[in-house]
C-alpha cells in the first residue's frame, strides 16, 4: 500500500531492542509517510538525553513527558511513531494509543534484545540483564492490552517485518 492510505497513525510499541525504530522507518520510506522517534522527538524537545532526565528527574518526571510528548503526537496527521519501550506502562498512555491508531506490537525477548542493542548506556532500564528478562515480562500484558498487530520478531529481518505491518494495513 502506499502514501496517502495510511488513515490513522501507526504506533509501534514493544520492549526495547524489539525493532521499532527500524521497522518504522524503513516503513517510512515503502509509505512515504514520515517517521517519529518518540525519545528522540522527546530529546530534542526537551533539550537533553534520556539519560539525563532519568538522572535528574527520575523515572517518573520521565515518565511525565513521555505523556506530554504522546499526547502531542497522537494528535498529528497520519504518520509511523515509534514509541519509547515504557510507554505502556501508564494506563493513560494506553488510553491514548487505543484511540490514536493501529497499535503494532513487536515481541522480542530480552535476552534477544540485548544481542541486537549495541549500547545500553543509553537506556537506564536495559543495565542489568535479568531485570530487564523481569521488566519483559511484566510488561508482556500490557504490550498485548494496547496491540492491534502482535509481530513475533524472532529470526526475522527489518525488512520482513516491515511487509508484514504493511500488509496488515
Ligand atoms: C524505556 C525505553 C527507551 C526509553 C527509556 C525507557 C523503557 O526507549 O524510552 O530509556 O522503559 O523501556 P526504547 O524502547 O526506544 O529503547
Amino acid at each position: 500500500r502506499v502514501v496517502g492510505e495510511l488513515a490513522r497513525p501507526v504506533f509501534f510499541v514493544g520492549f526495547m531492542g524489539a525493532g521499532k525504530t527500524s521497522v518504522a522507518r524503513r516503513l517510512a520510506r515503502t509509505c512515504g509517510v514520515a517517521s517519529v522517534d518518540m525519545d528522540t522527538y522527546l530529546e530534542r524537545r526537551e533539550g537533553k538525553r534520556v539519560k539525563e532526565i532519568f538522572a535528574q528527574a527520575g523515572e517518573d518526571g520521565f515518565r511525565a513527558i513521555e505523556t506530554d510528548v504522546l499526547r502531542e503526537l497522537a494528535g498529528k496527521e497520519p504518520l509511523l511513531v515509534s514509541c519509547g519501550g515504557g510507554v505502556v506502562k501508564r494506563d493513560e498512555n494506553r488510553a491514548i494509543l487505543r484511540d490514536a491508531g493501529f497499535v503494532v506490537y513487536l515481541k522480542v525477548t530480552a535476552d534477544e534484545a540485548k544481542s541486537r542493542i549495541s549500547d545500553t548506556s543509553t537506556r537506564p532500564l536495559f543495565q542489568d540483564l535479568d531485570v530487564a528478562r523481569k521488566t519483559s515480562e511484566e510488561r508482556l500484558p500490557l504490550y498485548a492490552e494496547v496491540a492491534d498487530l502482535t509481530i513475533d520478531t524472532a529470526g526475522k529481518n527489518v525488512a520482513t517485518i516491515a511487509r508484514e505491518v504493511q500488509s496488515a494495513l
